[in-house]
């Protein structure tokens, strides 16, 4: 079946995390990704946290699928030569070099435009245009410069990164959304355009809850629904929150039986006002459901950890999976905190292709996330990585060279 982005080429200049996940999905839309990487060391991440000694990483592997690789020395004419023709050759460059790399390669976005005036450039930056737009950034600092860390975490304790990789991977993310939608109107316009995400604008975009918790902070001076209230006074900036819901909704994390041995044994409740009667006959509290000081959302605020504890006493007397089946059963949203242990035996996840399984020529078989996007008229199958220039021949001839051309570009070890 043909794929949404068949036809689509991607020169690949990504490394290490956030550009690859932009690129990964891309090529499992259907676009040839052709990755450019270093000669002779390529991506980084090739070798970092390496669990096989000499075998690309699983860092690696689980962001490059369904590529190809090309290695390629940018900085040597020749390399630039072959460079010049790729951007001819391809619809889209996404990169996340650190700032400037790319102009001073010699691919100034001018450059090319000349070369190609239908390519789309789009690049990741730690910072938009202003007084950090030079900074080199990895995924926490995005976490803490974008608003995340100083909302994640206990009052009393300091400020959190998540481990959802919301700065690379959700930066990726909003990239690839610039890519197809840029595609989309080169239609139109049949010109290519510039798009930039940067990672402290899209874990703030992630954040946006907590922007707007600052302004209401700042209208009212306190927030009912953040576990503070109403026992201590806020100070003028949103405080972490715990495990208060971000939205209109209360909840809370709960123990649930096993708790002490099993670190995971907890259980997301939330306290949703529409089913309040279900949830008083569920835990047995039938008495909340007339009781004024129960019974409204907001006759509710003040004693929200009171209703949690209560609450908890009962999934105290429940595995979080015997709990999540009985509230479901009364269509009250709850859920179990699932390890990665779990959820890489989850059966659901393998069926629906979001865990997958991947054979690897010298890493063997190893797991994967696969495509969280599903869609009926594209579907996804998760190639494995490319080796360190599995692909170099394959793509110098598709854009022209022969094989004496190629094998002089190894020996000079431009590629
Ligand atoms: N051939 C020759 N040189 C190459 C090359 C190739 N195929 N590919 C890259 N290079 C060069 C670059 O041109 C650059 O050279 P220069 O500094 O002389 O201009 C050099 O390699 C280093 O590239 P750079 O991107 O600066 O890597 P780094 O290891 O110094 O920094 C990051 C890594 C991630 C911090 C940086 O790339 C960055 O801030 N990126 C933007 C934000 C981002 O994506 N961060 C998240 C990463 S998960």
């Amino acid at each position: 079946m043909a794929k949404a982005l068949e036809g689509v080429r991607i020169l690949d200049f990504t490394h290490v995390q956030s550009g690859p996940t932009c690129t990964q999905l891309l090529a499992w839309l259907g676009a040839d990704v052709i990755k450019v990487e270093k000669t002779g060391s390529g991506d980084i991440t090739r070798e970092q946290l390496r669990d096989i000694p000499g075998v690309d990483s699983l860092y690696f592997t689980m962001l490059n699928h369904n590529k190809r690789s090309l290695t390629l020395d940018t900085k040597s004419a020749r390399g630039k030569a072959v460079l010049e023709r790729l951007v001819k050759h391809c619809d889209v460059l996404v990169e996340n070099f650190a700032p400037g790399a790319l102009d001073r390669m010699g691919f100034t976005w001018e450059r090319i435009q000349e070369l190609n005036p239908r390519m789309i450039v789009a690049s990741v930056k730690g910072f938009g245009p202003g007084p950090y737009e030079d900074y080199k950034v990895y995924e926490n600092v995005a976490q803490c410069a974008g608003g995340s860390a100083s909302t994640t975490g206990f009052d009393d304790g300091p400020p959190l990164v998540t481990a959802a990789q919301i700065g690379d991977s959700g930066t990726g993310l909003h990239l690839a959304l610039g890519i197809v939608a840029a595609l989309y109107q080169r239609k139109s316009t049949g010109r290519g355009q510039r798009v930039l995400a940067a990672m402290q604008d899209g874990v703030l975009n992630l954040c946006r809850v907590k922007l707007r918790d600052q302004q209401r902070l700042a209208r009212t001076g306190v927030m009912q629904e953040y576990p503070q209230y109403p026992h201590t006074k806020f100070g003028s900036a949103v405080p972490r929150a715990g495990n208060a819901s971000g939205g209109g909704q209360p909840g809370w994390i709960l123990k649930c039986k096993g708790w002490e041995k099993d670190p995971n044994a907890y259980l997301y409740f939330i306290a949703q006002a529409p089913v309040w009667k279900e949830i008083c006959k569920a835990i047995g509290k039938e008495a909340w459901i007339t009781d004024p000081h129960y019974a409204t959302p907001d006759a509710r605020l003040p004693r929200l950890m009171e209703v949690f504890a209560e609450v908890e006493r009962w999934t105290l007397t429940k595995t979080k999976f015997e709990a999540m089946a009985e509230l479901n059963k009364h269509d009250i949203p709850c859920g179990p905190i699932l390890s990665m242990e779990e959820l890489a035996a989850e059966p659901s996840l393998r069926a629906t292709g979001t865990v997958v399984e991947i054979d690897h020529p010298t890493r063997g078989k190893y797991l994967s996330v696969g495509n969280p996007i599903k869609m009926s008229d594209s579907p996804t199958e998760v190639r494995r990585s490319p080796l360190l220039g599995e692909h170099s021949d394959e793509v110098l001839k598709e854009i022209g060279f022969d094989e004496s051309e190629i094998r002089a570009l190894r020996n000079e070890k431009v590629i």
